[in-house]
């Protein structure tokens, strides 16, 4: 039986297991979808060492970024982003080449277009700076969007913007606000991102990246002030299905 699979350090909260068991079943398709946890990316080799049947996996927090060193191959947007959620691990002669792709970027690109639906000259605001916040920048610049990002210990070489500098008129110049954070993520449901809330309208559209719990306290709050809001779970199943794409070779 083929075997996929998702890494992370910590999977409770992914939803990516039971969409691809979900996909499976309805298809008819014998293979399985295994979260893996590693406490360490050095167990990368090991676990596909092990696991012989393993075609595929996704790659989740805190890895997608440092998983890279041991791939042999990176596609443009895995390179352009530094970023990687999908590994394709091919077999052949005894050798084992594993290539990284990142579909995190088609899933916000597709996704974000819905929430904005053509709207023009949106400045965005990117929460975070890990992983999924160099995908986000990397499809804003794509279409456009100007964009800042936003972060505890901002680089001012990148012209990162801290949290206590988010003011009303900063609120006001960006109403595009995407959450890349796990603040707000289950468990730990009653956290969400440090930015003046009371001073969005319904002018703005937020973003969180999260899609469980479906609507988050930054979803929550935004709504409370008549923001328009999406949740990540749109995103996650067009990567989900264009990670699926790679591994069967579907073009
Ligand atoms: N819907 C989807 O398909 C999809 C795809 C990818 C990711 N996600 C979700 O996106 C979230 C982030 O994923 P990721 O891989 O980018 O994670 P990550 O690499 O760990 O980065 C998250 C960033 O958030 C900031 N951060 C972390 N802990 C924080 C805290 N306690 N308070 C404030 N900021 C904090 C950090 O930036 P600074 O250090 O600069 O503050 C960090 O670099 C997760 O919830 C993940 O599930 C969803």
């Amino acid at each position: 039986m083929e075997i996929y699979g998702i890494i992370g350090e910590k999977l409770i909260h992914s939803s990516s297991p039971a969409f691809f068991q979900d996909k499976f079943q309805k298809l008819n398709i014998d293979a399985d979808y295994i979260p893996f946890e590693l406490s360490d990316i050095a167990d990368l080799p090991e676990l596909i060492q092990s696991q012989k049947n393993l075609i595929g996996l996704n790659v989740t927090i805190p890895f997608k970024e440092s998983v890279i060193p041991y791939l042999d191959f990176l596609s443009p947007e895995a390179e352009a982003t530094g970023a990687v959620n999908t590994i394709k691990i091919i077999r052949a002669a005894g050798k084992t080449k594993l290539h990284g792709y990142n579909t995190d970027v088609i899933g916000f690109k597709d996704s974000v277009e819905l929430l904005i639906s053509g709207k023009k000259g949106l400045k965005a605001l990117i929460l975070g700076t890990g992983g999924s916040a160099k995908s986000v920048a990397f499809v804003l610049q794509n279409l456009g969007i100007h964009y800042q990002m936003v972060s505890r210990e901002p680089k001012a070489k990148a012209k990162e913007l801290s949290y206590v500098t988010i003011d009303a008129n900063i609120l006001y110049d960006h109403l595009l606000i995407i959450n890349t954070t796990p603040l707000g993520m289950f468990p730990n449901i009653d956290s969400a991102p440090d930015i003046p809330y009371h001073f969005l309208s319904g002018h703005h559209f937020l973003y969180d990246l999260i899609y469980n719990p479906s609507e988050t306290l930054f979803l929550k709050k935004g709504k409370k002030k008549k923001a328009i809001v999406q949740n990540g779970l749109n995103m996650l199943h067009i990567q989900a299905e264009e990670s699926w794409k790679i591994w069967q070779d579907i073009n």
